[in-house]
């Protein structure tokens, strides 16, 4: 009999084939896929703000050169994801008005402010942690040209990870002071990186279809329980504390039971009532506003490339 081409899609899909730019997709597979992959390229590009205030203040040389390479990875990060998303069809101008608007989101953890050299060390540590989580997950989504920016992307954010949890480590073996510097961090920055994974799977509105079509491979709660799972013992080895009193480890699960999260915060945060909100979107803005003459010379110069080719 006749197979509609949604269910060829999703038979394509079923048998772990990669969609490709020029395949037929289902307009909201298209969608979705564009909402997503857009809004990991604006966390990507908003995410290099609460470090880059710490690159003029890094304790060292080499601190510096580390924190500037990172911050330059994210930027790169976030070109490949609107690279991605145009194939899909989006238009670039279109995704970057949608973030200065508010209309678009971005990851909720950026919208914390960054106070001291040890929440360097903590998002190198937690987010960078919790985006490996989640983006060694979406090497197997099922879009080929997003698959493939993530296979790059995780490459550099273990780099990531390693430095922060180094920073952490120098910090918690040094003074009384120091330890008490990445305590102070760990306590601000660990709620707030569990709640990056999004809501409890019960209240997800789009893991449902994004499972079916193989974009979500594992579920909000799975992914936070992994990272939670894998984070705790490396507090543990540099002496740290996780603030929350409710987390302990059960055994017959083979994984850490954990406290509630305070999901008003989260909404809160994603309505753009977080800490940092507006002074993330205005920066945004403001270097819109600003390269807006270097756009306006590379359209000068391609027109008359494209003048000089025609004659
Ligand atoms: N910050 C901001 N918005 C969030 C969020 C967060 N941490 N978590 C969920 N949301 C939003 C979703 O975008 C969705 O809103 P929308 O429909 O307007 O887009 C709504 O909350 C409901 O969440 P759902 O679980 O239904 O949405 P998704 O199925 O898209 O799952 C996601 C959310 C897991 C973040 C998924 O979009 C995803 O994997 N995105 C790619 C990863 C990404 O964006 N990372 C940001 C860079 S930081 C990082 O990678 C770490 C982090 O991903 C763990």
């Amino acid at each position: 009999e006749t197979h509609s081409l949604e269910e060829r899609f999703q038979a394509y899909v079923d048998a772990e084939n990669k969609v490709e730019p020029k395949d037929w997709m289902p307009e909201k597979y298209r969608k979705t896929l564009i909402r997503q992959i857009s809004q990991h390229a604006h966390s990507e590009v908003v995410g290099m703000l609460p470090e880059a205030n710490w690159i003029t203040r890094a304790p060292s040389l080499r601190s510096k050169l580390i924190l500037l390479a990172k911050v330059q990875d994210e930027a790169g990060h976030g070109l490949y994801l609107y690279s991605a998303a145009e194939t899909l069809g989006a238009d670039r101008e279109d995704m970057i008005k949608d973030l200065l608007s508010g209309k678009a989101k971005y990851s909720s953890i950026f919208n914390y402010p960054t106070i001291s050299w040890a929440d360097m060390g903590a998002i190198g540590w937690l987010v960078d942690g919790a985006a490996i989580a989640n983006q060694v997950m979406l090497c197997r989504t099922s879009y080929g040209p997003y698959a493939r920016a993530m296979v790059r992307i995780c490459k550099e954010e273990s780099f990531h990870q390693r430095q922060g949890y180094e920073i952490m480590m120098q910090l918690a073996r040094g003074s009384e002071e120091q330890k008490a510097m990445a305590q102070d961090a760990l306590n601000r920055w660990w709620w707030p990186s569990i709640m990056m994974f999004g809501p409890r799977d019960e209240d997800s509105p789009n893991s449902a279809q994004s499972m079916k079509w193989k974009i979500k491979r594992k579920s909000n709660d799975e992914l936070r329980q992994e990272f939670i799972d894998k984070t705790v013992p490396q507090a543990e080895f540099i002496g740290l504390t996780i603030p929350d009193p409710d987390l302990k480890w059960n055994e017959e699960k083979g994984q850490y039971d954990y406290g509630e999260i305070n999901w008003e915060e989260f909404y809160q945060v994603i309505k753009g009532n977080g800490p940092c909100n507006a002074q993330r979107l205005a920066a945004r803005q403001k270097a819109y506003d600003d390269g807006k003459w270097i756009r306006e010379a590379a359209n000068a110069y391609a027109e008359k490339e494209s003048k000089r080719k025609a004659e």
